[in-house]
């Protein structure tokens, strides 16, 4: 298993929902974020205006998946979230040890 964690603009964030439902993914968390990358903040646009502070309101999302359904989601959110323009974020993927379902106990892949 896999957790992922997605930086996307947020005005991006239903058409990178619909892209994760559409692929069969049956949960994620969401979170408001800020954060900055290459540019540091400082010549990306945000709503037209320049920003003048470092931070940039971002939205992250982390999905834990099965190892066969990584490379389907990693596509689906790169699509989904792509403007081409500096600022439409990364994915970041790493090992994910175990899940637990509360409500039955289930674990690992039959929990997700
Ligand atoms: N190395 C990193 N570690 C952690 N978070 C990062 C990293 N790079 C980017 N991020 C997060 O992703 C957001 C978007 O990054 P961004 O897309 O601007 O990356 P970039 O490398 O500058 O690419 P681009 O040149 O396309 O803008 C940042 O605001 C930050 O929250
Ligand atoms: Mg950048």
């Amino acid at each position: 298993m896999k957790m992922l964690t997605a930086i996307i603009k947020p005005f991006k964030l239903d058409e990178v929902r619909e892209a994760i439902t559409d692929a069969g993914i049956a949960g994620v968390t969401v979170s408001e974020v800020k954060g900055f990358g290459r540019q540091k903040g400082h010549t990306e646009l945000y709503r037209g205006a320049e920003y003048q502070v470092d931070f940039l309101p971002k939205v992250q999302l982390e999905i834990a998946l099965k190892n066969e359904d990584v490379d389907r989601l990693v596509e689906a959110i790169t699509s989904a979230a792509r403007t081409g323009k500096v600022g439409d974020g990364k994915i970041f993927i790493r090992p994910l040890e175990q899940v637990v379902r509360i409500r039955t106990g289930e674990l690992d892949e039959e929990a997700l």
